[in-house]
């Protein structure tokens, strides 16, 4: 589930991409005092300017020391309560600013305990533990509360234990915890050797990780079966043969389904595990498949196609300049007359999850007018069953058509 409320860029390791700061915490299970100190071993490994080791830690179990761990309830913001009371061990994180070595002022000591802090959360994760850390907290009354000395820094408050039943909470925080878990992208946080130069992280990178971190029956955008907008516009069509591309396979099977239809198949992704897993379904279902990875942005496919379909991949080009490398990429695959097949994220689907690019019938038409022609475009969805809550979805018929504004 965790997959599904997050979008990579690019792979990362299971366990940063599952840490994720719960409010639902189940009171009744206690974190053994093994766990525990594992979690802590893992901070005071953790590196630090000059070794200094500034991190502190303060543990109030509510298992072991009631009074201790009610006194950190007390101390957090009034919000931080409703649901960390839920908490059974609260971990208060100290800075000690001053150098041992010297008594100078260590200006990374805050840093560093937030370094710890983190090795602690990721410790948790790998044992099956919940973290979540808060800023919230009356520093003052937690010093005194705590007799913690008043030179000392304090960073923050952990809540640690076992994932409860988010039912169980607050009502105010539960959609926060089933929403999508977001991100600035990677192009705005990096710089490239110059401040001016943002990173961009390779196109297929975020894709290929989605393929290795989820099972393809538990993408979003599996459908077991040949789409019913896809099925039912090749009977209107009349095309039962030929030359198609899926493009952007994903799971294939969509090509398979095609493939089965009788038409001769290619398919096309930019994830290598796409292409694997399509060539792995097209093997099971004894159809031949010619399967490629390939960037639709920097294609080198060339045959040219009866029938293009995409299901699901123009949508993730918001971009104007991959928008007119699309354009000129399909009327280079596609015969004359040829059809594309195209589904996309309606404007109308407002959800933060999915696509960044969402189109109506009239951005189709104004972007496909240069060598194509709309032959229909009509609402639909984009789910599993095509079921009256799945993502709206605008579906287009387009045919190549011979010329091309600069060909007349
Ligand atoms: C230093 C720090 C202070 C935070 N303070 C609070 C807080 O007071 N209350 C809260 O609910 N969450 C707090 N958080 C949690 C963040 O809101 C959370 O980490 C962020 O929204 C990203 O979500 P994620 O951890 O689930 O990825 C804090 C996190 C950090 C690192
Ligand atoms: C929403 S999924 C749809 C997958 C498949 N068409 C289906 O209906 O199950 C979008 C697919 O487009 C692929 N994709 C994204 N960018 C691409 C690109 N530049 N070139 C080729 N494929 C791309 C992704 O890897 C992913 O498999």
């Amino acid at each position: 589930m965790t997959q599904q409320r997050m979008n990579v860029q690019a792979p990362i390791e299971r366990i940063l991409a599952e840490r994720w700061s719960t409010r639902a915490f189940d009171p009744q299970r206690q974190v053994s005092h093994e766990q525990l100190a594992t979690c802590l071993e893992a901070a005071r490994w953790a590196p630090s300017c000059f070794g200094a080791e500034p991190w502190r830690y303060v543990v109030a179990d509510r298992f072991t020391d009631a009074a201790a761990w009610q006194q950190v309830v007390a101390g957090l913001a009034a919000k931080n309560q409703l649901w960390a009371k839920s908490a059974p061990v609260l971990i208060v994180a100290v800075a000690d600013p001053l150098f041992a070595h010297n008594g100078s002022e260590n200006r990374w000591a805050e840093y560093d305990a937030g370094q710890a802090t983190i090795c602690l959360c990721l410790q948790a994760e790998a044992l099956g533990l919940a973290t979540h850390q808060m800023g919230g907290f009356d520093p003052a009354l937690l010093k005194t509360a705590l007799g913690i000395p008043d030179a000392l820094h304090l960073m923050s408050v952990t809540a640690l234990g076992y994932a409860g039943d988010m039912a169980l909470l607050d009502e105010s925080f539960q959609a926060a915890e089933n929403a999508a878990r977001t991100r600035k992208p990677l192009s705005d946080i990096v710089r490239s050797g110059h401040w001016e130069r943002s990173f961009q992280p390779p196109a297929a990178a975020g894709w290929e990780a989605r393929y290795q971190e989820s099972s393809v029956e538990s993408l979003p955008w599996f459908h077991a079966t040949l789409d019913a907008d896809i099925r039912q516009a090749l009977e209107a069509l009349g095309l039962r043969e030929g030359a198609a591309l899926d493009l952007g396979c994903g799971p294939g099977t969509q090509a398979v389904a095609l493939a089965k239809q009788g038409f001769s198949v290619t398919a096309s992704d930019v994830s290598w595990t796409a292409v694997e897993t399509t060539r792995k379904l097209a093997a099971a279902d004894d159809v031949q498949i010619a399967c490629h990875v390939d960037d639709i942005l920097n294609s080198h496919l060339a045959t040219p196609f009866d029938l293009i379909v995409d299901r699901g991949v123009f949508h993730c080009f918001p971009d104007d300049c991959d928008q007119q490398t699309y354009l000129t990429t399909i009327r280079r695959l596609l015969k004359p007359a040829g059809m594309l097949l195209l589904k996309c994220f309606h404007k109308d689907e407002t959800s933060e999850m999915g696509p960044p690019g969402r189109y109506d019938e009239a951005d189709i038409r104004g972007l496909f007018a240069d060598g194509f022609e709309l032959v229909e475009a009509r609402e639909s969805r984009f789910g599993p069953d095509d079921a009256a809550d799945a993502p709206k979805a605008l579906f287009c018929i387009i045919r190549r058509t011979r010329e091309t504004q600069g060909s007349r």
